[in-house]
């Protein structure tokens, strides 16, 4: 998290970054540095602006001030699409896959937005080859290979939410943007989840994950920042940020 360090150490990084729309200012002044293979878990109370700073991360809002820097390059106002190709993925608080589609489907839909990514015609047989195998290999990898013929909507929330790892690994993504991974989750499904999670993490990657489960974030995450009212209100190791006054203060009544 040290500021003079040179840009290719983070995976991430915003600088300055803040959100205002029709007169309201959502984020400001966010500052955050996650390096290659780190583990950041944001916090912070509802409406406090999480999402709205994972989706400034992943390129569906366009942040109204600051930068943000993924693997160096400036990326503030680069498209989704292309900082997925760049190794960025992301989850949504609320379940976006194709329910009507089978587990192998949605697995090979997304190894096949990578790699048809090319127009040619003539590679798409081979990359259609290609997407069921990685599809296969990334169903195994989550543990969803016995229910990969199953309709999405049949799942569990835990299984959806293990389906939503298995197609950012399909898409090839190295950093990890996790919104609310264990929302809707039954809890004898969360250590299951809270382990592969830190699985993927363990194999490399960088994962930046909001998530109220307090539980979770302090077991997975090795820095922690918290948002309250559109600004970080600290970051640190997991002891330090819970044990800050200010944190406590907007906690207040709530159960951290
Ligand atoms: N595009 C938008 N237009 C207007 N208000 C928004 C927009 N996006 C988020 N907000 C507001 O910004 C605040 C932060 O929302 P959000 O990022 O969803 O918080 P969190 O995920 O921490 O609960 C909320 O008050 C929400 O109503
Ligand atoms: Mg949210």
């Amino acid at each position: 998290m040290s500021p003079v360090a040179e840009p290719q150490s983070h995976a991430l990084e915003a600088m300055g970054l803040g959100f205002r729309v029709g007169g309201a200012t959502i984020l400001s002044d966010i500052d955050l540095a996650v390096p290659a293979g780190g583990f950041l878990g944001i916090i912070g109370p509802n409406g406090a602006g999480k999402t709205t700073l994972l989706n400034l991360l992943s390129g569906l809002l366009a942040p109204t001030s600051g930068s943000i820097r993924l693997e160096g390059r400036d990326v503030a106002h680069v498209a989704p699409s292309a900082r997925a190709g760049l190794g960025l993925g992301r989850t949504f608080q609320t379940s976006s896959l194709f329910n009507a589609l089978s587990v192998f489907e949605n697995a090979r839909l997304s190894a096949l937005a990578r790699l048809g990514g090319s127009g040619h015609f003539w590679r798409r047989p081979r990359s259609r080859d290609e997407a069921s195998q990685v599809a296969i290999e990334v169903l195994a990898d989550v543990g969803l290979s016995s229910l990969a013929d199953r309709p999405t909507g049949l799942l569990s929330h835990g299984d959806k939410r293990k389906l939503e790892l298995a197609i950012l690994l399909a898409a090839r993504a190295r950093i990890l943007l996790l919104d609310e991974p264990m929302a809707g989750v039954n809890t004898e499904d969360v250590p299951l989840l809270m382990e592969l999670i830190g699985r993927l993490h363990g194999e490399g990657r960088t994962v930046v994950m909001v998530e109220h489960h307090m539980a979770v974030v302090v077991g997975l995450a090795e820095t922690i920042a918290v948002l309250d009212s559109g600004r970080v209100l600290a970051t640190g190791d997991p002891e330090s940020v819970i044990a800050n006054d200010d944190v406590q203060r907007a906690y207040l009544g709530q159960p951290l």
